[in-house]
């Protein structure tokens, strides 16, 4: 494979598309574009256009659950019913947000077990007051302080690693993890993209079926894929210079997705770059796998004795 492998899946002008998702049991891709608040569904084999809701403010990523999605929005998260439309429900808050401004939700995605870990990104994003957490039994817990903008979420395959990413630290790291209590050791540095010479900064993420990293450079107009051990085994040059995230798709999950953003780009960059925006798409060496559910809601007595 090489980059001319590379496709547009769904030609698009989004602000800043992210957090692609691919539902198995629908045959659906879901994505975002944050700065707009659109969440949107397209099956690739329906030869129709992607469909699209909009929310009444940012949404920084989404998770699956029993019949529909999560949504980590500025304010909280949601859950929305599939097929998308009507109401949502708010299951919490962002304690960092506040009318008019604050830290919205970012990256994120759900472990094995259905705990929904989710980060926060700097309302200038760049000052360390942003965070990471766990959604767990309807508790919002702080794991992480000092944070600018959190990406690159994604567990190992036996989910002994849970990977993790302060953007601007340009660096991506791996904690021990314990998928029974969901809880985390010492992180150490897996990968530094400055050691490396890669440009661009570390954005969205997924794991392979062979536990292989991949992650888009935001900035750096590529993906690339690290092995286990963290060593740089391939780099996919893009038709535009700020990727976002990539998923698995397609029937056998080998089609990855590629999310990517206008934003930062001044009229003349969006004039070089007429792809910028759109939802690209490769076929993968290795496979993805599906993505776990969320699972780990408040159980209704727990509801009942607030
Ligand atoms: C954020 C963007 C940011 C990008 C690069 C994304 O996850 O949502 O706002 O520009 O990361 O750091
Ligand atoms: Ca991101």
């Amino acid at each position: 494979m090489n980059d001319n492998d590379i496709k547009v899946a769904a030609e698009l002008r989004m602000s800043l598309g992210e957090s692609p998702l691919w539902s198995v049991e629908r045959q659906t891709l879901y994505w975002v574009d944050i700065n707009n608040g659109y969440i949107y569904s397209w099956r690739p084999n329906s030869g129709k256009a992607p469909e699209r809701l909009e929310l009444a403010e940012k949404v920084g990523c989404i998770a699956l659950c029993e019949d529909g999605l999560l949504a980590a929005t500025a304010s909280g998260i949601l859950r929305l019913r599939l097929p998308l439309g009507g109401e949502p429900e708010r299951l919490v808050a962002n304690a960092e947000w506040r009318e008019g401004g604050g830290n919205r939700f970012n990256d994120g995605r759900c472990d094995a077990a259905g705990r929904l870990w989710v980060g926060t990104i700097a309302f200038d994003e760049q000052s360390p007051v942003a965070a990471l957490y766990c959604f767990d039994q309807g508790e919002l817990a702080c794991r992480r302080t000092n944070v600018s903008i959190s990406n690159g979420l994604a567990f190992s395959p036996d989910q002994r690693w849970l990977y993790h990413t302060d953007s601007l630290t340009r660096r991506i790291l791996r904690y021990p993890f314990d998928v029974r209590s969901g809880t985390t050791g010492e992180p150490e540095t897996w990968v530094d993209l400055a050691a490396l010479d890669l440009p661009g900064v570390p954005d969205g993420a997924a794991v392979d079926s062979e536990g292989y990293y991949w992650i888009a450079l935001y900035g750096g107009g590529s993906i690339v894929r690290f092995s286990p051990k963290g060593g740089l085994v391939a780099s996919y040059a893009l038709p535009c210079p700020h990727p976002t995230m990539v998923a698995f798709g397609g029937r056998d999950l080998r089609t990855l997705y590629i999310t990517t953003a206008t934003q930062h780009l001044d009229a003349e960059g969006k004039a070089r770059w007429p792809l910028a925006g759109s939802l690209l798409s490769m076929p993968a060496p290795a496979s993805g796998l599906p993505e776990p559910k969320f699972s780990r809601g408040a159980s209704r007595a727990t509801q009942c004795a607030k």
